[in-house]
């Protein structure tokens, strides 16, 4: 059984007095107990959420890591650094930095890769555009972009990371992806990780995201091949936060 887990990305959204209102009332809340929850903030809020959340058994992780180790590599963040605020998961490859920073397959890999060496787990996003998905092609994207990342770090690493189908037309845009187009697209993710290592595909989590909100949460949450939700603007507002976590840990 796979243990839902639900991750808030901030983006580049915030303030230090309006963080300490929306991580306070995260933590205060009880009964979820039955599912994984984390939040990933800017960089230089990572002490902040570390300040408010250790202790709680809320998880507060990064949106991005440099595929560089340490070194000349200005506005860059290593894996170690966001170690050292206590980050247990960082987004890799998120669309919007494969888009605006023209990020490949195979930076994204090598950054999974970063964070894997300092035991940080990685949440690798994957997903189509939508004249992708029009030309037929979401397979073929979600399979090159996985297929990368398992050449990289090898099959059997792929249980210390997190899978997110992240369909591009559907982040932001209020128009989530259908039940059917979800669970399609996942099962066929975790058939690709089953080609390699059986046990590995059925222990990976594969998270969705893309205008999650309470109102399609309980459906996509139950869907078999859905393990948890990786949640843009609804994660900035606590009771829609808490609605989504509440209806992954009903169907947990
Ligand atoms: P929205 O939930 O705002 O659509 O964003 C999804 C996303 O990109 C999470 O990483």
């Amino acid at each position: 059984m796979r243990r839902k887990l639900i991750v808030g990305n901030w983006k580049m959204q915030g303030a230090l007095a309006q963080n300490q209102e929306l991580l306070n009332s995260f933590f205060t809340e009880r009964g979820l107990l039955s599912v994984d929850l984390a939040v990933l903030v800017p960089a230089p809020y990572l002490a902040q959420a570390q300040g408010q959340l250790q202790g709680t058994g809320w998880f507060w992780g990064a949106q991005d890591v440099s595929d560089e180790v340490r070194g000349a590599f200005t506005g860059e963040v290593a894996a170690s650094m966001l170690l050292d605020f206590g980050s247990k998961f960082t987004t890799v490859g998120h669309s919007e930095r494969r888009q605006r920073h023209g990020e490949s397959d195979q930076v994204v890999a090598r950054k999974a890769q970063r964070a894997l060496d300092v035991g940080i787990t990685p949440i690798v996003c994957l997903g189509e555009s939508l004249s992708e998905r029009e030309r037929g092609e979401t397979r073929s994207v979600v399979r090159r972009q996985l297929a990368a990342i398992i050449d990289l770090l090898g099959a059997s690493a792929m249980a210390q990371t997190v899978l997110a189908y992240e369909p591009v037309w559907a982040i932001g845009t209020g128009r989530s992806a259908t039940a059917e187009q979800a669970q399609e697209v996942h099962a066929w993710l975790r058939g690709q990780m089953g080609e390699h290592d059986d046990e590995v595909a059925g222990k990976l989590r594969i998270l969705y995201g893309g205008s999650v909100k309470p109102s399609n949460a309980v459906e996509l949450m139950a869907l078999p091949d859905v393990d948890g939700a990786l949640v843009g603007g609804a994660s900035l507002v606590a009771s829609e936060f808490l609605a989504i976590a509440h209806a992954a840990a009903r169907v947990n």
